[in-house]
């Protein structure tokens, strides 16, 4: 009975304490910016706003938790899949996820947005020529001269999100800019409180 009481407290004071977090899905091809701003935002958010954040990276993902998997669209699926349900873990427990990945496929990030808590769509957009401009790991140049295959963008497709909640143009706007949009979007929805 007494160990019935715990579990039942417990429950109740998470229910009571616990504040819902979100998780800011940042989408669009390599090289538009997805993890600077990430990065930025997430150094705002904690500083300016005292949020607990978590980021969720493709590239340090794809070193640990989805290291057994390559470019192909069922393993770019599964590696969007797992890293969907950490955040789901994450932001259901007041935790603020950055996560930024390409994550090409419309139908993949639609599930992602039925299975998080308070998902929000941000689309990093900027054009191909932009980021292939920019090259900054020059891995454009190597899908050019065929050293990489189904490189998004360029041998492999990237579908543009429908209705994202956010829009970043991030080959018009400086990464400031960016920034802060992301920051007004969770004031006015009360992701987020004025300090
Ligand atoms: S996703 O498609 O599964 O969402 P993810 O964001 O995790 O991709 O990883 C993308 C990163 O992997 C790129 O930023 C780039 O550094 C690297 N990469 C290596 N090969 C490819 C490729 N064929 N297509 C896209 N990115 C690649």
């Amino acid at each position: 009975m007494a160990e019935n009481n715990i579990i039942a407290n417990a429950q109740h004071w998470k229910k009571e304490n616990i504040v819902e977090g979100y998780t800011l899905w940042f989408t669009g091809l390599s090289g538009s910016g997805k993890s600077t701003i990430a990065e930025k935002l997430a150094i705002r958010l904690e500083r300016e706003y005292g949020e607990l954040v978590e980021r969720l990276d493709g590239d340090i993902v794809r070193q640990h938790l989805t290291s057994d998997l390559g470019f192909s669209k069922e393993d770019r699926d599964r590696n969007i899949e797992r890293v969907s349900f950490v955040a789901k873990l994450l932001s259901r427990n007041g935790i603020a996820v950055l996560a930024s990945f390409i994550s090409p496929y419309i139908e993949r990030r639609n599930k992602t947005r039925d299975m998080v808590t308070n998902f929000i769509e941000v689309y990093v957009k900027c054009s191909v020529e932009v980021c292939e401009e920019r090259d900054v790991k020059g891995l454009y140049k190597m899908a050019r001269n065929g050293e990489i295959e189904n490189f998004t963008g360029i041998s492999d497709p990237y579908e543009e999100p429908e209705d994202p909640e956010i829009v970043l143009e991030t080959d018009k706007e400086t990464i400031d800019k960016s920034v802060q949009k992301v920051i007004d979007y969770l004031l006015t929805k009360e992701y987020i409180e004025e300090p």
